[in-house]
């Protein structure tokens, strides 16, 4: 046999075994150029064909082009081998156990407080108040002046109200809404203000944020008894039917008369902690609207009547959960809110 046929039969030998071991479609590739590259031993030993005698050229070039399609054939079969193996790995590197339970991200839930403002606003919303808002940086002019809360009124010291300068406070209730509102429209007027409210106070029961509910009326002949039927209305729907509720003469500068409200503790017959042994908590304050408040709007105090109230929803959101403790209120611990 020729020299070039060895060669060849040499090489496809080789070629045999050496993809016998091949595993991935980089090394197989590295195997092709190995083989059939440009300076590839199959290519290389194939430019002798040149020097062979012409008698034994056909043979030759039969044999050559028999080496070369086994050698492709082969090749082409591994490949094909390889990517069947390469697809069932990544299907199985990428299966979905879809038995596994899901990962749960936390609902939210309302506060509290927030709670108890959509129950006051939807009770007063039925008794045909609309709500009005006012800023809470306001200016000292409708925060004390304009409801007859003079310049020496100990609510307006230092001590008690965070001044932001000269003129400006943060609200310390939200009956300044009361004089936005009524510089702005006219009677009959019928208001509630739902909003925070802010005072230089820290301890167990008190934090120098709290929340207030402000109510207006301003109408021809409004009277003190509708006034308390309103209330009365407004605490049975809140705190149940046997809810009792008592006016204790009180005095507020924007109001003449002025009564401190209690509602009979829903807790107790006769008296427990919550009601400090009374009996009654209290949680609002009311009146009729002084004649001086509507000289401050320009409405005549002949002509029109009103009432107002304020009330507490951080203590009014502390009976309706049962909430003993106004801390929990700050603390926005998931475990609280999720109760309610
Ligand atoms: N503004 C009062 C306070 O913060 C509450 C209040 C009392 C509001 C009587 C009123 C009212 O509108 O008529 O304590």
């Amino acid at each position: 046999m020729s020299e070039f046929a060895e060669q060849l039969k040499k090489i496809r030998a080789e070629a045999v075994s050496v993809l016998q071991k091949v595993s991935d479609a980089k090394e197989l590739e590295a195997v092709r150029v190995e083989y059939f590259g440009r300076k590839g031993k199959y290519t290389l030993t194939m430019k002798g064909m040149a020097k062979i005698p012409a008698s034994d050229r056909p043979a030759m070039g039969s044999l050559s082009n028999q080496i070369r399609n086994e050698l492709t054939q082969k090749i082409e079969t591994v490949a094909s081998q390889i990517a069947k193996k390469e697809r069932e790995h990544q299907l199985l590197s990428e299966r979905i156990d879809i038995t596994l339970p899901s990962r749960h991200s936390q609902i939210g839930k309302k506060h509290p407080i927030t709670q108890t403002f959509e129950i006051i606003n939807s009770i007063f919303h039925n008794m045909g108040f609309q709500i009005a808002e006012g800023p809470e940086v306001e200016l000292e002019y409708y925060n004390f002046d304009a409801l007859n809360t003079p310049a020496d009124h100990p609510a307006r010291d230092l001590q008690d109200t965070f001044y932001v300068e000269d003129g400006i406070v943060l609200r310390t209730h939200t009956s300044p809404v009361q004089i936005r509102v009524m510089e702005q429209e006219q009677p009959p007027i019928r208001v509630i203000a739902p909003g925070r409210v802010y005072r230089r106070d820290y301890d167990i029961s008190h934090t120098p944020m709290f929340h207030q509910v402000e109510g207006l009326l301003v109408d021809r002949d409004v009277s003190f008894s509708q006034l308390k039927g309103v209330l009365y209305s407004f605490a049975q729907q809140m705190f149940g039917k046997k809810t009792k509720v008592r006016f204790r003469p009180h005095f507020f500068p924007f109001t003449e008369p002025s009564a401190e409200v209690d509602i009979s503790c829903p807790f107790c017959q006769n008296g427990c902690r919550t009601c400090s042994g009374t009996g009654w908590i209290e949680i609002l304050g009311a009146g009729a609207v002084d004649p001086n408040v509507f000289k401050s709007v320009n409405y005549n105090p002949e002509e029109y009547t009103g009432f107002a109230f304020g009330m507490g929803v951080d203590r009014i959101a502390m009976i309706k959960f049962g909430i003993t403790d106004l801390r929990l209120m700050l603390e926005n611990d998931m475990r609280f809110s999720e109760q309610f």
